[in-house]
């Protein structure tokens, strides 16, 4: 059970510096059970804590672990160089208690991107040694041929890898092929593919171990909590 001042409290979940959520609590913009509070000193009890802040209602929680449906033309990354960044469609509370992606898609691949800001999680999915399959769908730019899920699925040599790399892949459609990567190397699937004789045309992650996009329902651009039963389904892949 963890205790703390409503100042705290606020900070905790992002909203802004002890002096910024002072302010906030005095203004009378928080309600708690539907009540007003306006002194910050009083101590409560947070685990599962419901609480109002100009309106918008909010549940206490020591980390956030959320899903993105990523649209494309969005960087992965917290200081964005030539798009839009991830942090930038979600809201502003996230950015202030530090969540940050867990892993990188590239600016112009879509789907399913993890964010949090429980550091042990964020390593622990994206350790080398973890495997933690990611699965792809590739659209190419020339039909997905038996020869290229053979190269595939026997591995390729990419620039730079000191062992040729292989993938799951299965033909989805003329132009489409399915690929599941257990290393998360740089612009992995669209290297794999040139090397094995096409071209990626576009990129969508389909599911993080277990965990597929599709399950969550969400539309380009939304997204969602992962409760600890979601986030169970990561690990279960094999
Ligand atoms: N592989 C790529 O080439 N790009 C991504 O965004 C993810 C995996």
């Amino acid at each position: 059970m963890a205790r703390m001042t409503l100042d705290r409290l606020l900070q905790s979940q992002g909203f802004g510096s002890r002096k910024t959520c002072r302010a906030l609590i005095e203004a009378g913009a928080v309600k708690i059970g539907g009540e007003i509070v306006e002194d910050w000193r009083i101590e409560i009890e947070v685990e599962g804590l419901a609480f109002e802040v100009d309106g918008q209602p909010w549940t206490y929680r020591q980390h956030v672990y959320l899903a993105l449906n990523k649209p494309a033309g969005v960087e992965c990354s917290r200081r964005p160089t030539h798009h839009r960044g991830v942090l930038a469609l979600l809201p502003d509370n996230f950015t202030l208690r530090n969540v940050q992606p867990v892993g990188r898609l590239d600016h112009d691949t879509t789907g399913l991107l993890l964010l949090s800001d429980d550091g042990a999680f964020i390593h622990a999915l994206t350790h080398p040694k973890r495997h933690v399959p990611k699965t792809y769908l590739a659209t190419t730019a020339e039909p997905v041929a038996d020869t290229l899920i053979e190269r595939l699925q026997s591995g390729v040599q990419l620039a730079d890898e000191p062992a040729p790399l292989k993938a799951i892949a299965r033909r989805r459609d003329e132009r489409q092929v399915e690929i599941v990567l257990k290393q998360g190397k740089y612009h992995q699937v669209k290297r794999m593919l040139a090397a094995a004789g096409n071209h990626c045309v576009a990129l969508h992650r389909t599911a993080i171990g277990g965990l597929t996009l599709g399950s969550l329902g969400l539309a380009e651009g939304e997204w969602c909590y992962l409760d600890a039963e979601r986030l169970k389904e990561l690990h279960a892949h094999d």
